[in-house]
């Protein structure tokens, strides 16, 4: 188990440019968003959604988006990972709903009092953004694991995505654009620093 994670750990890299006409097996595309779905999130609040893009000229469309990056006209289908900004708001039904199965019966009002306080202190959008990164590499490690490549896409007008998706931005922000498909390209080696120059045991 082990090796076999590593493994694909190891050959999952960012794919510059996709094999074009390659569709996706939606069963496969489901497995992918799953994993996404699983991912783990601050106070169990899920602050994140994915749209699902194949349509060539809507493609075309975030490739303009995103400096005409050629991943996203090449990939067979793309992963719009959006932050849930406004259903973070503590007076929000979602939130309510959500901290109700971590917090149930008489411990949901104090938890949500101090998720009020929590949600004052602190840079909500870049806490949703954190927590979407995690779902997308969980995304792309599990399309590596089917055989499927990817490339995280953080390169994009945030504004030129929320018009194409008819998003409005008081309520959601695009946090990364995944690519994904089959790669047109043998990927280089792979670049890393040393693990003991990262690694520090105390
Ligand atoms: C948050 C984030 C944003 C990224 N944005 C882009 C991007 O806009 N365009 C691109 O070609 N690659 C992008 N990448 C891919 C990285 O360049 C790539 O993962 C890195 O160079 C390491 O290479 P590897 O993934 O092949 O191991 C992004 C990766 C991350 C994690």
């Amino acid at each position: 188990m082990k090796s076999q994670l590593l493994d694909i750990f190891n050959r999952r890299h960012a794919c510059h440019l996709f094999q074009v006409d390659q569709a996706l097996v939606e069963d496969d595309l489901n497995f992918i968003l799953e994993a996404g779905r699983l991912s783990p999130s601050s106070f169990g609040l899920e602050p994140w959604k994915f749209v699902v893009v194949t349509k060539p000229h809507e493609k075309l469309a975030l490739q303009a988006a995103s400096f005409q990056q050629p991943q996203l006209g090449t990939a067979s289908a793309i992963i719009v990972v959006l932050g849930k900004l406004a259903d973070m708001d503590p007076d929000s039904d979602y939130l309510r709903r959500l901290m109700a199965r971590e917090y149930p019966g008489d411990a949901l009002e104090g938890a949500l009092n101090n998720y009020r306080a929590f949600h004052a202190a602190t840079d909500v959008k870049a806490w949703c953004d954190n927590q979407c990164h995690i779902a997308a590499a969980n995304m792309m490690t599990a399309a590596a694991g089917i055989g499927i490549d990817s490339c995280a896409i953080g390169g994009f007008v945030a504004d030129d995505v929320l018009r194409l998706l008819e998003i409005e931005p008081s309520r959601q922000f695009p946090s990364l654009i995944l690519a994904m498909g089959y790669c047109a390209q043998s990927p280089g080696e792979k670049q890393r620093l040393p693990f003991q120059e990262l690694v520090e045991y105390r």
